[in-house]
């Protein structure tokens, strides 16, 4: 497997100081299935457990040896050894209630920092729902340990508010405590390193870059579809709606980077300022550039699936939406004119998380003819996942009597090049641990997408129905506009 260094150039040392790692949430789905496994992997293999604490914080009564069980039973099902597991846990795992009170959460604290001879570096991983947010921030705040000896970070798992309200009162809570050098938002689509690619691809490779714009690009196409439909989480999708759930964040993260001008350096703030700044060129959402789907029952993967109102934990008639396509216009200077379609969806045929570049076809159409001597556009297809790479479909003669032309296409896989890539959350606990801000959210960021899309949210109207297992509502269809433009796949493909 690769090593995952974030941006950073590969040769650089990233230091990993000595700290404790303060995890709440820590008996949940995301610490166990995600957080865990990530963390002693990239302990393993940068060699720093002896340097590290996890203290786990939850709501159960658990002593330190029954949560170590619980971890240990994570470690194991992700393909750990057990007796390497059970050493693991011994050495670096603690846990404590927050039942106790924060005034114990802090002794206990200061007991593992001393037992191991810690600086006070200090990070606070909120792997909790959004609901306590708010008064898990504050009881930290509250017996003074957002301030130590060493530094003090905290990580904030999505979703980062509901609104550009609660975001904005989220981001004042946080500022009433951290300064935001010291937050990571967690957006894990960061963090893959197909979509950090995106910043490689365009500002490494000239000869992409100075096609980048208005002049010779058509349209630019970003679909995230997933097969998976609710997977138990029902009350919390019901509540937000593919929308909030994925558009607002990893879609708007894509686009955001393949849309960015040239940072001036390549570190956190002239990024993120880039970032911004194509966020800021977008007026808020008007419903008509907008379709909001919902599944109805159909196939997937190949077993019958129930439509979204007969999922268990969908109660009366619900109008989330399981599908969304936007048109959005980024009023730019390199972009005004050129459609940003962007579409999500659960309960598709099939996973993929794609850009596609439609480029502008010639000016004099020298080849145009009837059927086969149809000149097709150049379209860069960039897949972030699954079979990650890149294909660029150009028109090519076949060879004989006559003129008659095929779309053909050079490829690249990163799997035959590079094998397995990095697990997403390896890459972000280095960052974080590392004090690299780059892959993580920053707070206007956060506010500007919910700016955007605050007209379009929580809608009270039907949702356009499609069958599960199909591209999404055919309404759909009508939002691209371009000549001979469609969405990649869709319904027929
Ligand atoms: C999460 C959403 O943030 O991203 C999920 O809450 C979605 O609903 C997931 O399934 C998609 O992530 P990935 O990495 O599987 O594309």
């Amino acid at each position: 497997m690769t090593s995952s260094t974030g941006l950073r150039p590969a040769a650089a040392t990233v230091d990993i100081e000595a700290h404790l790692l303060v995890l709440f949430g820590a008996t949940g789905d995301l610490a166990k299935r995600k957080l865990i496994p990530a963390l002693y992997s990239l302990m393993k293999r940068r060699n720093f457990d002896d340097t590290t604490r996890v203290l786990g914080v939850a709501t159960s009564d658990l002593s330190d040896d029954d949560y170590r069980e619980v971890v240990r039973d994570a470690l194991i099902k992700s393909g750990v050894d057990e007796d390497e597991a059970r050493e693991w846990c011994a050495e670096v795992i603690s846990y404590q209630t927050i039942k106790a009170g924060f005034g114990t959460l802090q002794g206990r604290i200061d007991e593992i920092e001393s037992g191991a001879g810690l600086p006070g570096n200090r990070v606070f991983y909120l792997a909790i729902p959004p609901g306590v947010f708010d008064d898990t921030i504050e009881g930290i705040a509250s017996v003074g340990l957002h301030e130590s000896e060493g530094w003090t970070r905290v990580v904030v798992e999505k979703p980062f508010g509901v609104d550009f309200e609660s975001a904005s009162e989220l981001n004042g809570l946080l500022h009433r405590w951290f300064h935001e050098d010291q937050i990571y938002r967690i957006d894990h689509y960061l963090a893959k390193e197909t979509v950090q690619n995106i910043l490689v691809f365009r500002f490494a490779n000239p000869i992409f870059e100075s096609s980048w714009n208005r002049d010779r690009i058509d349209s630019v196409e970003i679909t995230v579809a997933e097969t998976l439909g609710l997977e138990g989480r029902a009350s919390y999708f019901d509540r937000s709606g593919m929308i909030r759930d994925v558009v607002q964040n990893h879609v708007f993260q894509v686009m955001t980077l393949m849309a960015m001008e040239p940072p001036v350096r390549l570190d956190s703030g002239a990024i993120r300022d880039e970032k911004v700044k194509v966020l800021r060129s977008i007026y808020p959402m008007t419903i008509d550039g907008v379709v909001r789907g919902q599944y109805s029952a159909g196939t997937s993967d190949g077993d019958i699936v129930p439509g979204y109102q007969d999922e268990n934990g969908i109660e009366g008639e619900s109008k989330t939406e399981t599908y969304a396509a936007l048109r959005v216009c980024i009023d730019n200077w390199r972009w005004r004119g050129v459609p940003f379609y962007l579409r999500a969806g659960k309960r598709m045929p099939e996973r993929l998380t794609q850009v596609v570049v439609r480029f502008k076809r010639p000016p004099v159409y020298l080849f145009d003819g009837e059927g086969a001597c149809r000149v097709h556009a150049n379209v860069m297809y960039i897949t972030l996942q699954p079979d990650e790479g890149f294909d660029l479909r150009f028109d090519v003669k076949i060879p004989g009597e006559g003129l008659e032309l095929t779309p053909q296409s050079l490829s690249f896989r990163y799997g035959d090049v590079f094998g397995e890539l990095p697990d997403a959350y390896e890459t972000l606990i280095v960052d974080f641990l590392a004090g690299d801000q780059t892959l993580f959210v920053r707070g206007d960021e956060a506010e500007e997408a919910w700016r955007i899309l605050e007209p379009v949210i929580g809608l009270d109207s039907n949702p356009e129905s499609y069958e599960a297992g199909s591209w999404g509502p055919r309404a759909a269809a009508d939002l691209i506009t371009g000549e001979g433009d469609h969405w990649h796949p869709q319904h027929e493909d």
